[in-house]
């Protein structure tokens, strides 16, 4: 179970302080926007270069970029440790996640909450993590979609049948309220924004995410 935050929701002015602020953190969850894939504008390769700079932690950059191709393998080259590109903005996914490996970047494939998981059944071999959206992308603090939880059914099972060690990210209105339904549905790996960095301790939150998702994997184990 990986808790890895995102700062989205943290004091942007402040990042290398605020990231300091979660050390039980499994990663720094880094969402990039370009106002054409998502309504909204982030931050891109020369902040995230400057993070890289400032900090150890496993950085987790999350793409939800137009013309995704031409600019993720520049976050590999950088030495993010994880790149997602949304499947919907690719136009040669294979050839995408080849290079990110090649660059020693895990690769990873986003999907919004309507995109289904099936049709991407053969490119799970190419990948090191599959993002499922619970929110449309733009922004934080948005309404967990219980919607998506049959698709996390879903693609556990598909990952499964790969026998490999590919890991399942939930993104989108994940706190103490959410979390172990997205256990129950297979996923490993959690993106929280808002419900870290709106905690008193955000780093107490953190903990707390990850002992409570473990709890619910290993009542998940006895019962089930
Ligand atoms: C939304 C981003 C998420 C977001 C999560 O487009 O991809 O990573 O920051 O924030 P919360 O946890 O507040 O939904
Ligand atoms: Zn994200």
């Amino acid at each position: 179970m990986r808790i890895t935050p995102s700062v989205l929701n943290a004091n942007l002015a402040n990042l290398e302080s605020e990231i300091a602020r979660i050390p039980s953190a499994d990663g720094i969850h880094l969402d990039v926007m370009d106002n054409r894939f998502v309504p909204n504008l982030t931050f891109g390769l020369p902040v995230i270069e400057c993070v890289r700079k400032a900090t150890t932690a496993f950085l987790d950059v999350h793409l939800m970029i137009a013309e995704v191709d031409r600019w993720a393998p520049g976050y590999a080259e950088i030495g993010c440790d994880s790149v997602t590109f949304h499947i919907e903005a690719s136009d040669a996914p294979i050839k995408l996640a080849r290079e990110l490996r090649a660059l020693g970047s895990r690769a990873s494939m986003a999907l919004r909450p309507a995109t289904p998981i099936e049709p991407y059944a053969d490119l799970l071999g190419e990948l090191d993590m599959v993002l499922v959206m619970s929110v449309e992308p733009g922004f934080g603090g948005q309404k967990f979609l219980d919607l998506v939880l049959p698709k996390l059914r879903r693609t556990r099972e598909l990952v499964a049948r790969t026998g490999q060690d590919i890991w399942i990210q939930v993104d989108g209105g994940i706190s103490e309220a959410t979390i172990e339904r997205c256990v129950d549905a297979g996923a490993d790996t959690f993106v929280a924004g808002s419900a870290v960095y709106s905690a008193a301790d955000p780093d107490a939150m953190v903990r707390a995410l990850k002992a409570q998702a473990a709890a619910q994997q290993d009542a998940a184990h006895h019962h089930g």
